[in-house]
């Protein structure tokens, strides 16, 4: 039976244990750089908690989630490998595309498996539409457009833009992995336009910091020439996420958002449907596959370290224009 470490006690550790023991896990320890948060979390589950050096150096810990603010993830990721451990880490896994070639080539020596948390793909609403989409023409669809917000936790490193926050590394790494997932690779990026709506957020902020945008609009083509659209934002009051696809014949809307349910109309081929998929807790299903490449009963094929690769240079791209 794996034993878990989870590294990083705030907004994201809940929902991976939580994950972990839908699984059927219940060996898992906590760590954080705050010990009184990996303490508080560890009563709350009846978990253990270790100090950073504990949860690395376990010979019995061989699996591990990374649940820290992206800057961090590089310095963990760096001591996982060298110890030879698998990891789930929290999107973004790196902005650092040397080091992401890197890990890919170390982890496929030392035959680890290295996960990125672009959860989406995990969605039954989103499986169901790429498994209609792909019984359609593939030329169908001509446009596709993608709207995600937030209201952001109050962890000032969300709006930071040295600690690797804002809405671009927060919010749109998710939708440009399900543009890739989609559609395949990007072409060009035709238009980005940035804003930062909430000024006030600068008071979170040390001195030597500045406020990363919370509003993008994006303008990019796939090289399957498919029109993509993405509008994002650190500043809505509740979290929104859906996709619309279009094209003369075709047009289908969907969400992750249960009480979003998946519409689809397609003039020649009467597949019109309104279905609505109920609450999953997505975290047990990717942790699920997580733990099957794990323990080698699945190769992995989703959120490989390639994919990060295409996502983290899709993302510089849109954060220098
Ligand atoms: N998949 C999703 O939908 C989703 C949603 C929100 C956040 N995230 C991602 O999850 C990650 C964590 O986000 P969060 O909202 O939980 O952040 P958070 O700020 O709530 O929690 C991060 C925790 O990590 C701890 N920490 C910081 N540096 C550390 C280190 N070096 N070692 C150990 N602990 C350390 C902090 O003390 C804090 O308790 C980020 O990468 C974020 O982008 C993913």
């Amino acid at each position: 039976m794996n034993k878990i470490g989870i590294i990083g006690c705030g907004r994201q550790a809940p929902k991976h244990i939580n994950g972990y023991l839908g699984n059927g896990i219940k060996d898992i320890y906590l760590s954080d750089v705050d010990e009184d948060k990996a303490k508080k979390l560890a009563m709350e589950y009846g978990l253990k908690h270790l100090t950073y050096d504990e949860i690395i150096n376990s010979k019995e810990i061989t699996t591990y989630s990374i649940c820290t603010p992206p800057e961090t993830h590089d310095l963990i990721i760096d001591d996982l490998i060298e110890k030879e451990k698998n990891f789930l880490c929290e999107k973004p896994i790196s902005q650092n595309i040397d080091k992401l070639h890197k890990y890919e080539k170390s982890i496929a020596k030392k035959k680890l498996v290295a996960m990125g948390g672009y959860i989406y793909k995990f969605s039954p609403a989103h499986i169901h539409a790429k498994k209609l989409i792909e019984n359609t023409d593939a030329n169908t669809i001509q446009k596709a457009y993608f709207r995600i917000a937030s209201p952001g936790s109050n962890a000032p490193w969300q709006f930071s833009k040295k600690l690797g926050g804002g809405v671009i590394n927060e919010m749109v790494v998710h939708i440009i992995d399900l543009v890739q997932w989609y559609f395949g690779d990007i072409k060009e990026i035709k238009n980005v336009s940035k804003k930062i709506y909430l000024e006030h957020r600068i008071k979170t902020l040390n001195d030597t910091d500045e406020l990363a945008e919370d509003y993008v609009h994006i303008k990019l083509i796939t090289k399957s020439n498919i029109e993509v659209e993405i509008e994002a934002d650190l500043i809505s009051s509740e979290f929104i996420q859906y996709v619309q696809f279009n094209s003369k014949e075709f047009e289908c809307f969907l969400s992750i958002q249960p009480n979003l349910p998946l519409q689809l109309k397609y003039q020649n081929k009467s597949l019109d449907l309104c279905k609505f998929f109920e609450f999953q807790n997505l975290y047990i299903y990717q942790i699920e596959y997580f733990l099957q490449c794990v323990n080698k009963n699945k190769t992995q094929e989703i959120s490989t370290m390639r994919e990060s690769i295409a996502i983290a240079r899709t993302i510089n791209e849109i954060i220098d224009l």
